[in-house]
């Protein structure tokens, strides 16, 4: 008789992974999930599987107390927790026992903790020997000091696109008799609204589709643009990460030339071609420099160069008032960005998010395991997010964000040369609507040295006040901008001791952004590129 074709889905690497685990015999996880539903399934769908077929699955509640797979109550007098691991440690059969939410028991508030987690400890020998796994469920990590080298710690991937897309299917079949709903998905449609779906939880992900049905009542890729904006908002709503537009290009900066060259080298190497080649994904860039010199205006940049949405992502926001649950945010918001890449992950004054990390704040060990998970992504990470990270105060960096590895490259943003001043100031001037070529830039460039883009942008609107101070009708003249830059004093010169400290420490270590050759004549200065046309921002964001 021919074989039966397996039409079982593959498995997902979270059940890979877990099935490695069992098949070594590991006898305590933790899985990390707000989806738990979706975790037993998984876990139950992995146990029909081969030699993992012979054990069970079981999952305790101290609602249900203990249930089988098909969750009947086996037994409801073990939910109460301090009975449930010994009558574990008794079963004979090799089963997989799920506990949900049993961290509130072992958090050390609760008069149970030393009780369970001595049971805990216990059960590690017996439960090696016997094939017998536990699993803690929970959707946050908090994790007795005492359990930390007897546990193996899991998250949960988000829905891959099978999984999504049976979500949609799940969706269709519900309305499709409904003659109040149209239903227009052929196989591009459909893959249209899986790939709006990604970074969403199964939930999610049903309760997105429930509202285009209810608001449009149809489905059709033409409402992806209400996903989209959809997820925008659950993205928006976890608090971390928002989507960021942004009008700005390469053509918005000036000078710089050095990292433009780089990025633009760097933004071919996302492509399938880049692949075949046997080239990484890129993985990110550290940009360190004087303030106001464009450090996020280029990271900005690169998210509408690449064309790729730009996630920014507040690393301050991760941490949470419970304890256990800035790690887990901090896995959410990276599980997010890798769902929704290829993407630009975008983490402003990383030295500010980081400061607990060096023991300025009295929370230093969960800054400190955060920040290990961030940099445990970055190196590991094989979706392709770009990060690009700035910083102003390089004493308050931990050298191990510096280690190679980590960043593809670190970037020294130094004060605009007198050619890049003519190229900002242009810029600026085009921004407003003004013709650069009517104003005496080399005298401009020659009264701003020391001054940073920001304080050229600065000069520039303050000269448009001064001239519209003198009527409605009043030209933007070269005395305009020849006051305001006399009256402004530059950081370098107000902190010129911190800056020219930053300068020589950073300006030795790292890649310089730019070539910053011998002054050019700045009479003959040549616009690198058109400087933009300020336009109205709009929405980045096409996944
Ligand atoms: N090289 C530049 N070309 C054009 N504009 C610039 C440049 N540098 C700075 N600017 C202007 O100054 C503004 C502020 O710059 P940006 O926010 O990028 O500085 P930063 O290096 O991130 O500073 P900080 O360290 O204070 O965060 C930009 O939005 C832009 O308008
Ligand atoms: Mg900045």
């Amino acid at each position: 008789m021919p074989p039966t074709p397996d039409t079982r889905p593959p498995l997902s690497p979270f059940q890979e992974k877990l099935r490695i685990y069992l098949r070594a015999g590991y006898p305590l996880l933790y899985i990390v999930t707000a989806e738990e539903d979706r975790a037993i399934e998984l876990i139950r769908a992995m146990l029909t599987d081969g030699e993992l077929s012979k054990r069970k699955p079981y999952v305790w509640s101290v609602s249900r107390g203990l249930c089988d797979a098909d969750m009947r109550a086996i037994d409801r007098k073990v939910a109460d927790p301090k009975r449930i691991l010994p009558f574990l440690l008794e079963q004979a059969d090799p089963g997989v026992f799920i506990l949900e939410d049993f961290h509130f028991f072992l958090d050390e508030k609760s008069p149970t903790a030393p009780l369970l987690i001595r049971q805990l400890r216990d059960l590690v020998a017996p439960f090696k020997a016997a094939r017998k796994t536990l699993i803690l469920l929970s959707s946050v990590l908090k994790l007795p000091l005492e359990l930390e080298k007897d546990l193996t710690v899991m998250d949960l991937d988000m829905p891959n696109e099978a999984e999504l897309a049976a979500v949609l299917d799940d969706t269709v079949e519900q309305v499709k008799d409904n003659p109040k709903v149209e239903v227009n998905l052929d196989g591009s449609g459909r893959e249209k609204v899986v790939k709006a779906l990604s970074g969403l939880t199964r939930s999610e992900a049903e309760n997105a589709l429930a509202k285009v049905v209810v608001t449009r009542s149809r489905l059709d890729p033409e409402d992806v643009g209400l996903l989209l904006a959809e997820k925008e908002q659950i993205i928006r709503k976890s608090g971390m990460l928002e989507f960021y537009a942004t009008p700005e290009r390469f053509g918005s900066i000036g000078g710089l030339d050095l990292l433009k060259g780089w990025l633009r080298q760097r933004g071919k190497a996302f492509s399938e071609s880049a692949r075949a080649f046997g080239l990484p994904n890129p993985h990110g860039l550290l940009l360190v420099g004087v303030p106001g010199c464009g450090k996020s205006l280029s990271a900005k940049a690169v998210s509408a160069e690449w064309q790729m949405p730009l996630l920014k992502f507040d690393l301050g926001k991760v941490f949470g008032s419970l304890v256990g649950q800035s790690e887990e945010n901090m896995r959410r918001a990276l599980k997010m960005a890798e769902a929704v890449a290829p993407c630009v992950l975008w983490i402003d004054e990383i030295e500010k998010g980081l400061s607990g990390t060096r023991g300025q704040t009295g929370d230093s060990g969960t800054s400190t395991r955060v920040f290990g998970t961030l940099l445990t992504w970055m190196e590991e990470n094989e979706k392709p997010v770009f990060t690009i990270a700035t910083a102003n105060d390089i004493e308050g960096l931990p050298p191990e964000l510096l280690r190679k590895g980590r960043f593809d490259d670190i970037f020294f943003i130094d004060l605009p040369s007198p050619q890049e001043r003519a190229n900002i100031l242009a810029i600026h001037l085009t921004k407003h609507h003004r013709d650069y070529r009517e104003f005496d830039l080399p005298a401009h460039v020659a009264t701003t040295e020391g001054f940073s883009g920001a304080e050229i942008e600065q000069a520039v609107v303050s000269a448009l006040y001064r001239a519209f101070a003198e009527g409605e009708e009043a030209k933007l003249e070269n005395r305009h901008l020849t006051g305001a830059i006399g009256e402004s004093v530059p950081l370098s010169r107000s902190m010129g001791s911190r800056i020219a400290f930053l300068r020589q420490e950073a300006g030795e270590k790292w890649r310089r952004a730019s070539s910053q050759g011998e002054p050019t004549q700045v009479k003959d200065a040549v616009l690198a590129e058109p400087p933009p046309v300020a336009k109205k921002p709009k929405r980045v964001f096409e996944v």
